[in-house]
């Protein structure tokens, strides 16, 4: 990733010095750079590196997220001077930019957080960048990662979103969209396999027409991609060969725990990571599968149109955004970062793993009132009315069939809880009441803290 993006930096005129502290992996990297190479520096210690960058410094922090940040902090730390920036570009957790941002404040170098998306090939070729630290560092390499990144008809997807670590949330909360998006493109998957008997080939054309409409994404595009690949060995369809049990590095965890903290719904969010955590159960699946047998599944196709499926993942889609946006509104009032939700929805329409054509109507929808819950903008009510009956079809179907759908079955749960004024926490408020005297509202009186006649029952 570093490599890719210091040759993305030269590419776009830069002069650049790189470091490594294996200096043969520097040296590669500067024998393949090619044309580029008159534009970088190769160093071999971290005192030559240093010299090496004009002043005021900016150097990008390329390393895996957690202690090598701060052990690479400590060691820049006597070589740098007070304005000089170091900046991260790495999936921090944004508590730890955050806690870097106020270290640097009282004893420099200034520090920014950044978040980068788009994988070895957006470093290359242009990401989505997620900028958060002080103003004066935005004002100072802006135009480089603007540069960088990204175009979308020639917008630049590089934006600076607030102070401190606001880059790496917006950041972290992007990986937990992916991570729904992903899974909602698994469970449809899912219901074409196991429901509806279909090959991977088949499927995968499904997906491919799908990117002609609505749901155009990249990850739609890799997935028509995935499905429709062979396994160069065996001839057999890659998705028959890559074992179901996935990885994760964090962050769409992060995204979960802070959604939890933040007291914000994220649920379709939530239920891709326990839906990841229990692929990883693997040895656990197949005693369960033992236990109580494979869900005997064989749909009629009459009764699951494969456009019925595009139209539940559109509903579940706008669901799991709307959760996103919402939480990063939220954690914009708790550290009071600007967090433009407009320009985020905008800097991710190119470049990074979620870009897809509908982030143009949020971008939209998000600039006509940016604090209003999404699925309520005009173009998505619209569509959620359209689609909302297919979601609660393929949930049911799903439920029913033994299928499971648990990001797009949280999704409509949110879906219906949010248009349902007479919840069912009248319930919960009297329990808690009842055990434990914390008082409730009335409906029909102002005030707070009343209580039932439980004591007087119990006595
Ligand atoms: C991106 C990706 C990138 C990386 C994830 C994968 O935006 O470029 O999100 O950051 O692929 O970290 O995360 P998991 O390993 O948790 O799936």
């Amino acid at each position: 990733m570093g490599g890719n993006l210091a040759l993305n930096i030269a590419e776009n005129g830069f002069r650049i010095a790189v470091y490594n502290r294996t200096v043969e992996k520097t040296d590669s990297f500067f024998a393949k750079a090619g044309e580029l190479a008159d534009k970088l520096v190769p160093t071999k210690s971290l005192e030559d590196f240093v010299a090496a960058i004009a002043k005021p410094r900016a150097i990008i922090l390329m390393v895996p997220a957690g202690d090598a940040v701060d052990a690479q902090i400590e060691a820049l730390k006597p070589l740098l001077d007070a304005d000089d920036l170091i900046i991260d570009a790495g999936n921090a957790n944004y508590h730890d930019t955050n806690r870097r941002d106020a270290a640097s404040q009282t004893s420099g170098p200034r520090f920014m957080g950044i978040g980068v998306s788009g994988g070895e090939e957006g470093a290359r070729f242009g990401p989505s960048i997620m900028a958060g630290g002080p103003k004066s560092a935005w004002d100072q390499v802006g135009h480089i990662l603007e540069a960088i990144s990204a175009k979308h008809d020639d917008v630049p997807c590089a934006a600076h979103l607030g102070d401190a670590g606001a880059g790496h949330l917006v950041k972290t909360v992007h990986n937990g969209i992916e991570y729904a998006d992903m899974q909602m493109i698994a469970e449809v998957y899912g219901v074409m396999r196991d429901g509806l008997a279909m090959s991977s080939e088949e499927i995968g054309k499904v997906f491919e027409t799908w990117n002609g409409g609505i749901l155009q994404s990249y990850l739609i595009e890799i997935s028509y991609k995935v499905a429709g690949t062979a396994d160069p060995e065996t001839g057999k369809p890659m998705l028959d060969i890559i074992l179901d049990k996935a990885g994760q590095k964090g962050t769409g965890r992060w995204t979960a725990i802070e959604a939890l903290m933040l007291g914000t719904p994220a649920s379709a969010i939530e239920a891709a990571v326990a839906s990841r955590n229990m692929s990883a159960r693997l040895d656990e699946r197949k005693v369960g599968e033992a236990a109580f047998g494979a869900a005997p599944v064989a749909l009629d196709k009459a009764a699951i149109a494969t456009d019925m499926l595009e139209a539940a993942l559109v509903a579940g889609k706008i669901v799991c955004y709307a959760q996103g946006f919402g939480l990063i509104l939220e954690a914009a009032k708790q550290y009071g970062w600007s967090m433009p939700l407009p320009e985020i929805a905008k800097i991710w329409r190119e470049g990074c793993i979620i870009r897809s054509a509908m982030l143009n109507d949020m971008a939209d929808a998000l600039a006509e009132d940016p604090s209003r819950n999404l699925m309520l903008a005009p173009f998505f009510a619209d569509k959620l009315k359209e689609t909302h009956g297919a979601l609660r079809k393929v949930v049911a179907v799903g439920a029913l069939n033994g299928l499971p759908v648990p990001a797009l079955s949280a999704a409509l749960s949110y879906f219906d809880i949010m248009r349902t004024q007479r919840s069912t926490a009248n319930m919960l408020q009297g329990q808690r009441d009842f055990f434990g005297a914390h008082g409730f509202e009335r409906t029909d009186k102002d005030g707070s803290g009343f209580h039932g006649p439980w004591a007087m029952n119990t006595v």
